[in-house]
């Protein structure tokens, strides 16, 4: 194992924090590049400003911000699902079960969804309702966001060659340097062919986004959830049995002969990638009708 304990510490710190600013950063920029029209323009309206400057990229870390205040301390239990499983030998997430009481990710993705294209609503209204769907949509793809193990939280710390480290000093650097080319990666590299699969969200059917109108797309499966936001959470947590939670501890994560960091770091990616995609044809959906992607 090579850096097991900072991708935990890493995974673990963002448990509160997400993705880190720079993770949430990514998927905004990279649906900023896969917007259709009506979506990309209802952005540059709703984000204009020196604050956010039009992009999503930069109205992502928002929810981050505002959940720490007084005034929006109500909003931190959005930002997952409390799912009631028992990696690494078990792995689900049961909205009836995971969501209950003030709601959890699965419901505010569904209120939101609605909310940014309510024209009764005041355009701060409608701007927040995207902030928090450019949030929500980052947050819903990392495992430690849909998993019901609080172990340690931000108390685990990782040794990295005898040093303490974190996942944000390690993993976040390198994801924005490797934005572009993730971007990259879905245009025209290895994520162009799978990157169709990551917009179908009903598993086991042909249920495809292009298929069906957006009504339908958008239509609850389950008391308040979206039928995709649903999958995607069921695919973040599958991540925690199959691998977030296989490390041991007391491990140096930094030696040389250590796996897990290099396991960890292609999963963080695509993860990233995928929801940055996703919240383009969310967006496209709900403004263009169509996910308008290939
Ligand atoms: C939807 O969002 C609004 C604005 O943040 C909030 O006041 C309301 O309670 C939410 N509704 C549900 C059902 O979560």
């Amino acid at each position: 194992m090579k850096f097991s304990l900072i991708l935990i510490s890493l995974l673990s710190a963002v448990k509160t924090y997400g993705w880190g600013m720079k993770g949430h950063e990514a998927v905004g920029f990279i649906a900023m590049k896969f917007l259709a029209p009506e979506a990309s323009s209802f952005v540059e309206t709703s984000l204009s400003g020196p604050q956010y400057h039009s992009s999503l990229g930069l109205a992502a870390p928002w929810a981050d911000e505002v959940r720490r205040q007084k005034g929006y301390a109500w909003s931190a239990p959005l930002h997952f699902v409390d799912a009631e499983d028992q990696p690494p030998t078990e792995c689900s997430v049961n909205q009836k079960r995971d969501c209950a009481g003030n709601g959890c990710i699965l419901t505010a993705i569904a209120n939101y969804t609605s909310r940014v294209v309510d024209t009764s609503l005041s355009d701060s209204d409608r701007q927040e309702a995207l902030k928090f769907i450019d949030h929500f949509i980052g947050d819903i793809g990392q495992p430690l966001h849909v998993e019901g193990i609080e172990r340690g939280g931000n108390g685990i710390h990782v040794q990295c060659a005898g040093k303490k480290n974190n996942l944000h000093s390690l993993i976040f650097p390198a994801l924005r340097s490797k934005m572009p080319t993730l971007i990259e990666r879905i245009q025209t590299g290895e994520y162009q062919t799978s990157a169709s699969n990551w917009i179908v969200c009903e598993p086991g059917s042909n249920f495809h986004w292009e298929s069906v109108d957006a009504q339908t797309v958008l239509e609850p499966s389950l008391d308040d959830t979206l039928n995709c936001p649903l999958v995607w959470a069921k695919e973040s947590n599958a991540y925690d049995c199959s691998f977030v939670w296989t490390y041991d501890s007391y491990e140096d994560l930094c030696s040389d002969d250590n796996d897990y960091y290099s396991g960890a770091v292609p999963i963080i990616e695509l993860q990233i990638a995928k929801q940055g995609y996703r919240l383009a044809a969310w967006l496209n959906v709900l403004f263009d009708g169509k996910t308008n992607l290939p």
